[in-house]
Formats: structure tokens, C-alpha cells, sequence
């Protein structure tokens, strides 16, 4: 294995299906897993952490079909540092052409608490499980959580057992988000320095972004040594998240005067990952976010845009085509055709089977139909809109409101049930609260409402309004999204959309 500090390459470890998907709320069913690993790997990530296959069956069956369908990309495991565990992962992962097991454990004083184990007797399960995991496979991911908060000493000794027990990378994990760039890098540099055998394996950055400091943290590590920098596409993770793939791969690409390392990523595939990975995890990219939000490239204040028309590096470190944003917004409108459908599909980074583009053509025409114009974002909501799917248990089919000032306000509501038509009118606090009285006395369910969102899509008044809906029924957290241009339409979509959702996911849960 080459030398970790002199190689000009940093790796690119996309966890977006596993740390990304274990944020509450951010489930993603299993083709989405596989269509979101599918295009990471097509966009040249190096390494794909697919799941953590002995939480769920679910997540057994996507890493194992991620892997059987991989291509280039390194296919990744999870598993606590028990041999059952690491068994279930390799199960998962071995159908990969290039498998990994990632095993780690909580070393710092607050996590060795939990099992409660001595220094001694979690150095030897750290032997135990690494060894076991290396006997399995010839890629070994090590990880101490909670690194940053572990005494020095006990790390460097931990570090050095794994790596004599077959690890390959060491993963340095900022659980909390506790650190800070400077120290961040001194970690790494104390480690390279002191651990017998650092030089022989990769040493890897796993940021949380608690403090705001996460793609700081990440650059600073690989300056001083590391070479895997730990990401999730639009920086998706638990709590404020871990450190954003676009930022750091645009922040290598934008400077390599002074961060001279290079990646395998093809960035024009960012903006479409981006904007998949919002829809399917329903955790919308806010406006201002580096590289992907919406206003990321826009200019409005006067002097900027004079200045950008004389020249455009005088406001742009970097141009909207690097991450795949195509500069014109070419309108499309109910005389468009299937072909230009596809090709503006493309370009916004969509790559569509015959029967996929089928369906999204019929809706587009539907939408076509309603608003004269159509623009790039009602493509990207049209493709995001999860409802009416043919195997959904329950349907909108028809729905009256009756709002405005002289209530009350009522919603008269048509739900297909397995296949059954079902009518009740109900009243409510305005006509979305109406409608979701109707949802719920059609389909009687004690998931509670944790979120509701609505975001217009364009500007104007026939624009499309995006809701977004999040529920939660025992400690099970689903989104639900639809977009219309009539927004109570789109509430009782995102949130019908949301119940399918949860009917998945207690049948996947059944004991
Ligand atoms: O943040 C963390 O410590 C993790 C580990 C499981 C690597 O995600
Ligand atoms: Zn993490």
C-alpha cells in the first residue's frame, strides 16, 4: 500500500446511504438506495458505504444488491465490533467486486462507559473483531468513534492493535462535531508520527458538522495526512449533519494552489445528486447552501450583476457547468415532445429508462396543461413527486375544498383504499387541516405530524407549490412529497404519499 502522507489523491468515501440515511427522518426505500448508489458510483466516488446491514433486512438486501451491481466504486459494510456483526456485513458486502467491512467502536471515556469495558478489555475486543473482519476479507475499515474525545495515549494504542490485526484504513471519527480545523490536523499529524505502522495504512476524516466546522475539519485533516475524506451529498447526517462531498471536492477543485490534492469526481454530476438526494430523503437543500442551494450562483444585486456580465470571475470562483448546472433554463411547454422531455432530463442530470420516461411524460403533459410554462425546477419537482405509484395501498382521487373567510372550511375527500373508494367531508382549521381530518377519519392511523412544508417551486402565481411532509409512529420517521400547482392538492398528495410510506415500512418492521 502506498505511503498515506505522500499520495497527491484523497479518497472520496460517500456514507450518504448509511450516516446520511441514518438521520431521522431520511429513510430511503430500497430502489432509491440502489439508484442513488448507482449514480455516485457512475459519478466516481472511490468508496460507497452502502448500510449497516444487521439493522434491518432492508438494509441487508440493499448493501447486498448494491454490491452485486457495483461497478467501480469500493462497497462498504457497517457493523459494531461483534463478530455476528461483522459476519451479517460481510454477507452483504462479499457479493462486491471490490468489498470492504467497516467495524468500529466508541473508545473515548463516555463510550467505553456503555459496554463498560476497561482499556484492557476493549483493546482486546478490538483485536478480536479486527482479525476476525481481516480473516473475511482483505479491505479492513477500523474506526474509534468518537476519536476526538479519546485520551492520545489509549488512541494511538488502540490504532496500533487494529492496524497489526489486518485494519487497512483508520477512520478518525469527529462523532459530536467537537473539533476545530487546527486540532483536527494535529490529531492526524500525532498519529502519523507516533502509531508504529501508520505510514502503511490510509488514514480517513469523518467529520460532523455540530459546530459549522465539518468541511473545515475534513481539509485541515487531509493537509496534515489523510488521505479519505468521509462525506454525504448535501452534507445529510444526523443532527446538523456531516461533511458536504460537494464542498470538499469543489473546495480541492477551486484551490489547488494551496490544497494540492486531487479527486476521482466527476463534479458536473454534482447538482443532479444533489437534487436526487433532497427529493428522495425529503431533507430540502436550503437556499443559501455552498455549491448546491438555489442561490448559490445567482447574482442579484446590481453591481454584481454588472460585474458579472463584463466578466464573471469577478463574482465566480467557480461556474455553475462545473457542478452539471446547464446555464440555460430552455422552457418547455404542452407542445414539447418525448425526445426534448429526455434530453432537458439529461441535462438536469436525470438518465431515464424507456418506461420511466413514459410515466414522467404523461405527467409532465398533465402539468403542461395547467401552466403554460414549464421550467427546469417543476422537471426536478415532477421527478420527485413519489405519488400515485402503481403498488400504493392508498390514492387521491378526488378532492373539494371549501376556504376563504366565511367558514367553516371543509375538505370533501375520495381516498382509493386497496382498491376500494371511500367519501367523507370534514371540517378543519383552514383547508389543509381539513383535508388531513379527511385523511385520517378515512384512514385511521396514530402517526403523529412532525412537519409540514411548503416550498414554491417557481415564481408567479400558477407556480407549483413542493410539500414536503414528515411523520412519526413509534420511533418510525417517514417523509412524504408531492407537488401541484394547487397546493391543498399537493398536502393531500405529500401526505397520502407519507402514509404508503409508512405501510412500507411497517411491513419491512413486521417481527
Ligand atoms: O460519527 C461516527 O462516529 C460514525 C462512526 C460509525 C464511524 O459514523
Ligand atoms: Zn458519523
Amino acid at each position: 500500500m502506498t505511503k498515506t502522507t505522500t499520495s497527491d489523491h484523497v479518497l472520496i468515501f460517500d456514507t450518504t446511504l448509511r450516516d446520511g440515511e441514518q438521520s431521522p427522518g431520511a429513510t430511503m426505500t430500497h430502489d432509491e438506495k440502489l439508484e442513488i448508489a448507482e449514480m455516485l458510483d457512475e459519478m466516481g466516488v472511490d468508496i460507497i458505504e452502502a448500510g449497516f446491514p444487521i439493522a434491518s433486512e432492508g438494509d441487508f438486501e440493499a448493501v447486498a444488491e448494491i454490491s452485486r451491481r457495483s461497478k467501480n466504486a469500493v462497497i462498504c459494510g457497517l457493523s459494531r465490533a461483534m463478530p455476528r456483526d461483522i459476519d451479517r456485513a460481510w454477507e452483504a458486502v462479499k457479493h462486491a467486486a471490490r468489498p470492504r467491512i467497516h467495524t468500529f467502536i466508541g473508545t473515548s471515556p463516555l463510550h467505553r462507559d456503555i459496554p463498560n469495558l476497561t482499556k484492557d478489555a476493549m483493546a482486546d475486543v478490538i483485536h478480536e473483531t479486527v482479525t476476525h473482519a481481516r480473516n473475511l476479507c482483505d479491505n479492513i475499515q477500523w474506526s474509534p468513534m468518537d476519536a476526538t474525545r479519546t485520551e492520545h495515549d489509549y488512541l494511538c494504542r488502540v490504532i496500533e492493535i487494529a492496524i497489526k490485526a489486518g485494519a487497512t484504513t483508520i477512520n478518525i471519527p469527529d462523532t459530536v462535531g467537537y473539533t476545530a480545523p487546527r486540532e483536527s490536523a494535529d490529531l492526524i499529524k500525532m498519529l502519523l508520527e507516533r502509531v508504529p505502522g501508520a505510514d502503511e495504512i490510509i488514514f480517513a476524516t469523518h467529520c460532523h458538522n455540530d459546530l459549522g466546522m465539518a468541511t473545515a475539519n475534513a481539509l485541515a485533516a487531509v493537509e496534515a495526512g489523510a488521505r479519505q475524506i468521509e462525506c454525504t451529498i448535501n452534507g445529510l447526517g444526523e443532527r446538523a449533519g456531516n461533511t458536504a462531498l460537494e464542498e470538499v471536492v469543489m473546495a480541492l477543485k477551486v484551490r489547488p494552489d494551496i490544497m494540492p490534492w486531487k479527486t476521482k469526481v466527476d463534479t458536473t454530476k454534482i447538482i443532479g445528486l444533489s437534487r436526487r438526494v433532497a427529493q428522495v430523503s425529503g431533507f430540502a437543500v436550503q437556499f443559501n447552501k455552498a455549491i448546491v442551494g438555489k442561490n448559490a450562483f445567482a447574482h442579484e444585486s446590481g453591481i454584481h450583476q454588472d460585474g458579472m456580465l463584463k466578466n464573471s470571475e469577478t463574482f465566480e470562483i467557480m461556474r455553475p457547468e462545473d457542478i452539471g448546472l446547464s446555464e440555460t433554463n430552455l422552457v418547455m411547454g404542452k407542445h414539447s415532445g418525448r425526445a426534448a422531455l429526455r434530453s432537458k432530463l439529461g441535462d438536469l442530470g436525470y438518465d431515464l429508462a424507456d418506461n420511466q420516461l413514459r410515466d414522467v411524460f404523461v405527467r409532465f403533459k398533465e402539468l403542461a396543461d395547467r401552466k403554460k410554462e414549464i421550467f427546469d425546477e417543476d422537471l426536478i419537482a415532477l421527478m420527485g413527486d413519489g405519488t400515485d405509484a402503481e403498488n400504493d395501498r392508498i390514492k387521491v382521487k378526488s378532492l373539494r375544498v371549501v376556504c376563504g373567510t366565511e367558514g367553516p372550511q371543509s375538505a370533501d375527500l375520495t381516498l382509493e383504499i386497496d382498491g376500494e373508494d371511500h367519501q367523507v367531508t370534514a371540517q378543519g382549521d383552514g383547508p389543509v387541516d381539513a383535508v388531513f381530518n379527511a385523511i385520517k377519519t378515512l384512514f385511521t392511523h396514530d402517526a403523529r405530524l412532525q412537519l409540514y412544508q411548503v416550498h414554491a417551486v417557481t415564481e408567479g402565481t400558477d407556480a407549483q407549490a413542493t410539500v414536503s411532509v414528515r411523520m412519526e409512529e413509534n420511533g418510525k420517521i417517514v417523509t412524504g412529497q408531492s407537488s401541484d400547482t394547487d397546493t391543498v392538492v399537493a398536502s393531500a398528495k405529500a401526505y397520502v404519499n407519507a402514509l404508503n410510506n409508512l405501510l412500507v415500512r411497517r411491513e419491512k418492521t413486521k417481527p
